[in-house]
This record gives C-alpha cells, sequence and structure tokens, in this order.
C-alpha cells in the first residue's frame, strides 16, 4: 500500500500516548480535522474525567471535549487499544531527576507500550523533548523488539517537537511543526501525516535534527531571558529603568527581539529543556558555557527579588519578618493556571521562610491550591488595606491592579505590567 497516499487522503486514526498540555490538544486537532482519535493515559482518572467532558487543560474548554466526545474521540487507559491507530504521537513528560539530569523513565515506558502495539502501516512520532538522539535510543529499539525494521516492515518512526504555548493565542493545530524521520521514508511519512493537522510542516533530514531544533528554541529563550535578567539587575545599580530601555530597542525593526525580566524562568520547558541538552554536551566532552551562565543568572533571580522587596520594606522600617505582603499570581505565566516549577512561588516561599505573612491572589490558580503552598487565598474584593506590600509576581490579565496599587502602600511590579498598562502610581516600583 501507498502510505504517504493513505495518511494524505484517507480519514486515518490518531493514537496519542499521553493526555496533558501537548498530547490532549494534539488530539483533538486530529478530530477537528476529521480523522479518528484514541488516547491513552495511564491515570485512570485523568481518563475517566476525560470521558466525562471535564478538561484540565486550560486551552481547552469542556465545550472542546464535548464537541470532540460526540465526533467520536476515545480516551482510554488500555494500551492496547493504539493497535487501532495509524499514527502514535507519544506525549509523555521528560522532566529532570533529583541531581537535574533527564529523566527519560516516562519515553522509556511509552516506548513499551509502542512495542505492544506497533504493528504494519504505522507511523509512531516522539513529541516529549529531549537530547538529540532520544527517537533513535529508545523508541527504535521497542519497534525492533517487536520485530519491526523500519520501512521495509510499513512501521516508520519520526520525531516532532511540540511547540504548544499554554495560555497564547496560537494554538495547537496553528503552529507550525518541524518533522525529523529516523530514516528518510519516516521523514516522508511524517510530513504528510503532520500536513493533516497544521498548515505548515518544516521537515529536516533527522530525528536528531528535529530533536535540536526543539532545544535550541528553549536555549535560545533561556539566554536571553537570562540576559536581560542580568541587564535588569546592572540598570536598577545605575539608576536606568530596563523596561523603557527593552521598550526603546525594541523599535529597531531588524536584528533586536524584546525579552523582558522577572522573578525567574518556571514552567516545565525554559528551565528544564536546556539542561537535557547540556546534558547531552557532556556526554561528548562539550561545556555549553552559554547555558550554564544563562540558568546561573535565572536560578538566582527568586532571591534577587525578595532581596528588592526586602529593601522597599527596610527604607519603610519595616522587617520581612511579620510584615503582610500580598503575592499576586503564582503560576509560572500570565493567564493559566499550571504553577509548576513557578519562579512566583519561589519568591513567596523565601519571604515566608524569612517570616512575612503571605497571602494570594491568584483566581486561576485557585484557592484549594493556594492553600496547598501553605498560603491564604485571598478574592479580588476583598479589601487589601491590611497589607504593607504588594508583589506583582504573575500578570495575570484579569487583575484589578489599580485597585491594588491604590489600597496598598507599597507595590513592586517584577512584571512591568503597570507600565504596559499605563497605570502611573508613585508607590509602584519595577523590577
Ligand atoms: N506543556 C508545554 O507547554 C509543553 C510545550 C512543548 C513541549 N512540551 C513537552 O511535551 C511533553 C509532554 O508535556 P506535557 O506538558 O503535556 O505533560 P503533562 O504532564 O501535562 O502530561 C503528560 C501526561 O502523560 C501521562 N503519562 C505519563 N506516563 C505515561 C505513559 N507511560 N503512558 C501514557 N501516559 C503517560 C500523564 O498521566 C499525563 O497525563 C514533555 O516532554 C514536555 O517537555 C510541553
Amino acid at each position: 500500500m501507498d502510505r504517504q497516499k493513505f495518511f494524505q487522503d484517507d480519514r486515518w486514526t490518531a493514537g496519542v500516548i499521553g493526555l496533558g498540555y501537548v498530547g490532549l490538544p494534539l488530539l483533538l486537532t486530529a478530530i477537528r480535522r476529521g480523522l479518528g482519535g484514541i488516547g491513552f493515559d495511564v491515570s485512570e482518572e485523568r481518563v475517566a474525567a476525560l470521558n466525562s467532558g471535564v478538561s484540565h487543560i486550560d486551552d481547552i474548554s469542556d465545550e472542546d471535549l464535548e464537541k470532540a466526545l460526540a465526533d467520536g474521540v476515545e480516551f482510554t487507559s488500555d494500551p492496547s487499544r493504539l493497535a487501532a491507530a495509524d499514527a502514535i504521537f507519544i506525549c509523555v513528560p521528560s522532566p529532570l531527576g533529583r541531581n537535574r539530569q533527564p529523566d527519560l523513565s516516562f519515553i522509556e515506558a511509552a516506548a513499551r507500550t509502542v512495542e505492544g502495539v506497533v504493528r504494519p502501516g504505522q507511523l509512531v512520532s516522539l513529541e516529549s523533548t529531549s537530547y538529540p538522539g532520544t527517537t533513535e535510543d529508545y523508541v527504535l529499539p521497542a519497534i525492533e523488539r517487536a520485530g519491526y525494521s523500519l520501512d521495509e516492515d510499513d512501521v516508520y518512526l519520526a520525531f516532532s517537537p511540540e511547540r504548544v504555548s499554554p495560555g497564547d493565542e496560537l494554538k495547537t493545530g496553528e503552529i507550525p511543526k518541524v518533522v525529523g524521520g529516523v530514516t528518510e521514508v519516516s521523514g516522508r511519512i511524517a510530513e504528510t501525516v503532520y500536513k493533516r493537522l497544521v498548515p505548515t510542516v518544516h521537515l529536516v533530514s533527522s530525528a536528531r535534527a528535529a530533536e535540536m531544533t526543539k532545544l535550541i528554541e528553549n536555549t535560545y529563550r533561556a539566554v536571553n531571558i537570562g540576559l536581560i535578567n542580568e541587564m535588569a539587575q546592572l540598570a536598577h545599580e545605575l539608576g536606568i529603568d530596563v523596561w523603557e530601555v527593552v521598550d526603546a530597542a525594541a523599535t529597531k525593526p531588524f536584528g533586536f527581539q524584546p525579552f523582558y525580566p522577572g522573578p525567574g524562568v518556571g514552567g516545565h520547558c525554559i528551565p528544564l529543556d536546556p539542561q537535557y541538552l547540556s546534558w547531552r554536551a557532556r556526554e561528548a566532552n562539550f561545556s555549553t558555557r552559554f547555558i550554564d551562565t544563562a540558568e546561573q543568572v535565572n536560578s538566582k533571580m527568586p532571591g534577587y527579588n525578595v532581596t528588592r522587596i526586602s529593601d522597599l520594606l527596610n527604607e519603610r522600617g519595616l522587617p520581612v519578618f511579620g510584615t503582610k505582603v500580598l503575592g499576586v499570581g503564582i503560576s509560572y505565566k500570565a493567564n493559566i493556571a499550571d504553577d509548576r516549577e513557578s519562579a512566583s512561588l519561589e519568591v513567596l516561599r523565601d519571604l515566608a521562610a524569612r517570616g512575612a505573612e503571605i497571602a494570594v491572589l491568584d483566581r486561576l490558580v485557585g484557592d484549594e491550591r493556594i492553600r496547598s503552598h501553605g498560603f491564604e487565598p485571598v478574592a479580588p474584593d476583598d479589601d487589601l488595606s491590611g497589607f504593607a506590600l504588594a508583589a506583582i509576581l504573575t500578570d495575570h490579565r484579569d487583575v484589578d491592579y489599580e485597585k491594588i496599587a491604590t489600597e496598598i502602600p507599597v507595590v513592586y511590579d517584577a512584571r512591568g505590567i503597570y507600565r504596559r498598562q499605563g497605570l502611573q502610581h508613585s508607590n509602584v516600583y519595577a523590577l
């Protein structure tokens, strides 16, 4: 059978392993494109919630989910169902272990799932971020253990990094994809498959090149954020407003892309992904100095923000110990509820460890989760006048920043939101 023609013209079925921030939107994109869809997750709880129409992902509404269910999407915790899929996408986590080394156990487990279901006619594509060589080191052996050779047995293998940016306007299905095959034919098959899902597909010569593309994209962000975080500290020393400087530099129509300082880097991509590259580099006896420098700067930013907040209190004769501080925003980036690896939380934890009395305003993260971090939740309409200082740590859209600056005597703005919104208050101090 002409596999490329099949993926181009037929109504094939997408199988997704791992129904999180990456896997669920991908599966629903396939359904919206009129394809079949089977989503497998080891979490029975997650599968049950999805089957009852409850989404755990900010960018997927319950209505989106209900529509996909009506259109025939299947959520299952039975891996054998994936044998019915024509293209299997692996979207499992790739975190760091205790000593910040890559934790490949999820990819390894997903590869074992593939081993149990792979059959002629299938494309397998790894989407989890990992070091260059992962697809060949982990997924290829699983296919071979199942008794198949790539191409020869009508089985294909590729890597295509996910670029979803939670909370942003551009969604999975609208963002161009980079694709690289383990073999040349696999690359071409994967290109055809992804063309059914996204408008633009950029084919590279190998899975390794596709793996490295993702790591360069996120390393570029980490390094530039590190640069601007260092510049912010220098600008403060020199009595210059770094936000004004970045906005001015951004008027240059070429050669400059604005990055902004903040409480540090958070989430499960920017702080982690470069570590996959530097870990692999060490094996090749190569040192990644830019990655290491950026990490040093970025990882010290929560502490730097705590110092700036302590200085503001000190200037008013207030100690950190026993002073009431309102943390505004604790997710790792604006307009999402995800607080994993959040630098904003680190700032508040540090202040709390020094004895500050912390309360948190973050409607997206919600009261239950705020309490789980040991902080008191505050509602948007509450009287805020009892706080000595507000620290804006994550700049969610739906926050009344005017009210905060009116009711609380000192505001520390780690995100430059007052400047962006054109709000002028003499008691607001930007990072
Ligand atoms: N979230 C993002 O913004 C983003 C963006 C680009 C790339 N990525 C990358 O995509 C990958 C997935 O990230 P995510 O944010 O979607 O993770 P996530 O934690 O939101 O979801 C992962 C899902 O996989 C399931 N899972 C774990 N092991 C499994 C297994 N062996 N079989 C089946 N299901 C399994 C978990 O139960 C969970 O539902 C990671 O490599 C990440 O680095 C994430």
